[in-house]
Parts: C-alpha cells; sequence; structure tokens
C-alpha cells in the first residue's frame, strides 16, 4: 500500500468551508427575519468559494482538476458493473463526480438566483434593481420553492452514499476529505500541496471574495440587501 496525496489542503479548506456555509444558509432560510442578514453572509461565502473552485478546478491540484472528474456515460456504466481501471477510484469515482457535479451546479443556480431574489419585504439581492422584472420573479420563485429543496436532496444524497459506500466494505472517504491522503494500492500521481500551491489558492480566494465584494456593491443598496 502507498500513501498518496488525493486532496490537497485549499480543496478540503474548500469542502468544509462550503458544507458549514450551505447549513448556514438553509438554517437561516428557515427561521427568516434577522437572520436573513447572516441567509446573505453565507451566500457571499458560497459564492467566493464556488468562483474559487471554479479557478481550482483549473488550475489546482492534480485530483481537484475537472478533467480529472468529467466521465462520460460509458466510465459510469463500466464503474457501476466493477469494471472501472483503478485509477478511476482515486479521485472522485465516476459515480461520485455526478454528485459533485450536481452540488456545484445547483448551488451556482442557487446563490446565483438569490442575487436575484426579492422577498417584497425586507431583504432582496443586489442584482434586483439591475435586471427586468420577470427575471426577478422567476429567480425567487426558484430560490424559494425549488432550488432550496434540491440544495436539501443532493446534500442528503452525498452523506447518504458516503455512509453506504463505508457500510459496503469500501475504504473510507471522509478521512482523506480530513487528512488529504489515500492508501492505495497501485501507484498513483499525487496532488501538489505545497507552499507555492496553497499561496496560489489564498490569492485566488482573494480574487474570489474581491469579486463578489463587487457583485454585491452594484446595486444602490451598497450591498447589504435591505429595503
Ligand atoms: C452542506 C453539506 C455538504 C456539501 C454542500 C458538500 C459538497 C461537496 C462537494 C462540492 C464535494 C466535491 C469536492 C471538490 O472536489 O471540490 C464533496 C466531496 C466530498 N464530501 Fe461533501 N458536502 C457536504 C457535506 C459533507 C459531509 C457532512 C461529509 C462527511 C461527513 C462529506 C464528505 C465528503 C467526501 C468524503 C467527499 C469526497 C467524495 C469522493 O471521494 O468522491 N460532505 N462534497
Amino acid at each position: 500500500m502507498q500513501r498518496v496525496r488525493v486532496w490537497d489542503l485549499p480543496t478540503r479548506l474548500f469542502h468544509w468551508l462550503l458544507a458549514l456555509s450551505v447549513l448556514g444558509l438553509l438554517i437561516t432560510g428557515q427561521i427568516g427575519g434577522n437572520a436573513m442578514n447572516w441567509h446573505i453572509r453565507f451566500g457571499q461565502a458560497v459564492l467566493a468559494l464556488l468562483v474559487w473552485r471554479m479557478a481550482w478546478g483549473l488550475v489546482g491540484g492534480h485530483w481537484s482538476r475537472f478533467v480529472r472528474f468529467l466521465y462520460g456515460p460509458s466510465a459510469v456504466l463500466a464503474y457501476l458493473r466493477g469494471r472501472s481501471p483503478a485509477l478511476h477510484s482515486v479521485g472522485h469515482s465516476p459515480l461520485g463526480a455526478l454528485s459533485v457535479w450536481a452540488i456545484l451546479l445547483v448551488l451556482a443556480a442557487q446563490v446565483g438566483s438569490g442575487l436575484m431574489t426579492d422577498d417584497e419585504i425586507a431583504f432582496f439581492g443586489p442584482l434586483v434593481p439591475l435586471v427586468a422584472g420577470e427575471w426577478v420573479s422567476t429567480a425567487t420563485r426558484w430560490h424559494k420553492n425549488i432550488g432550496q429543496w434540491l440544495v436539501l436532496g443532493l446534500v442528503a444524497l452525498h452523506v447518504t452514499a458516503l455512509v453506504v459506500y463505508r457500510l459496503r466494505g469500501h475504504p473510507p472517504l471522509v478521512t482523506p476529505m480530513l487528512t488529504g491522503d489515500k492508501l492505495l494500492e497501485a501507484p498513483a500521481p499525487a496532488s501538489r500541496d505545497d507552499a507555492v500551491t496553497r499561496t496560489l489558492a489564498l490569492a485566488l480566494l482573494i480574487a474570489a471574495g474581491l469579486a463578489v465584494t463587487w457583485v454585491f456593491g452594484l446595486s444602490a443598496a451598497g450591498g447589504s440587501g435591505v429595503y
């Protein structure tokens, strides 16, 4: 067995910060009222994390790059039949990748629609004053009635799949998302995870944070989103 760095530190921090922020979003969205101030902050955090992940999918560690978990239907079928090459189980497996893509895309749609959501009582997204009314009503309907349930469903599926996978005797997946390393039988390339890549990740996160601050400053509300 050999120990291989699969998830670099930036990817791990991204994952756990995303999980906490999404949890915060779901809870504050249900509470409403003054908790919506925190809902907006968590939304800003998720948006910055997703923008960061888009960049990290291009320049991040080996197994964090999008090309490493962009599988076609034949790879998914081969995985389901137990005929996948060993390399397809080092990072996200073809099946796991489907859930990762779904979570990332639905979260993007949820924060994107949040930017244009208007509750017509106290809070509105920073793009509300800048886009057509039809966009605002469609985005608001999606954000409140569909998107949040999709996010909840996908997160529940994500965690259930991890538990079922482990119960069926497969190696743990959560430990590598904490420590970064997997114990593998066959050699596999490692994700680079040193001071240089971590500094690059931090610089990208600062850039993502600045971009989000700019978006929230676009409307006259100055980014607070409060009437
Ligand atoms: C709101 C909650 C959560 C969200 C939104 C979420 C989202 C994600 C995303 C986007 C990835 C892909 C990471 C990347 O490549 O950048 C991922 C992977 C992963 N997540 Fe979560 N996650 C959540 C909760 C959890 C929890 C509670 C656990 C475990 C207790 C967990 C364990 C994992 C593991 C082990 C992987 C790697 C799966 C693999 O090896 O393919 N996640 N998650």
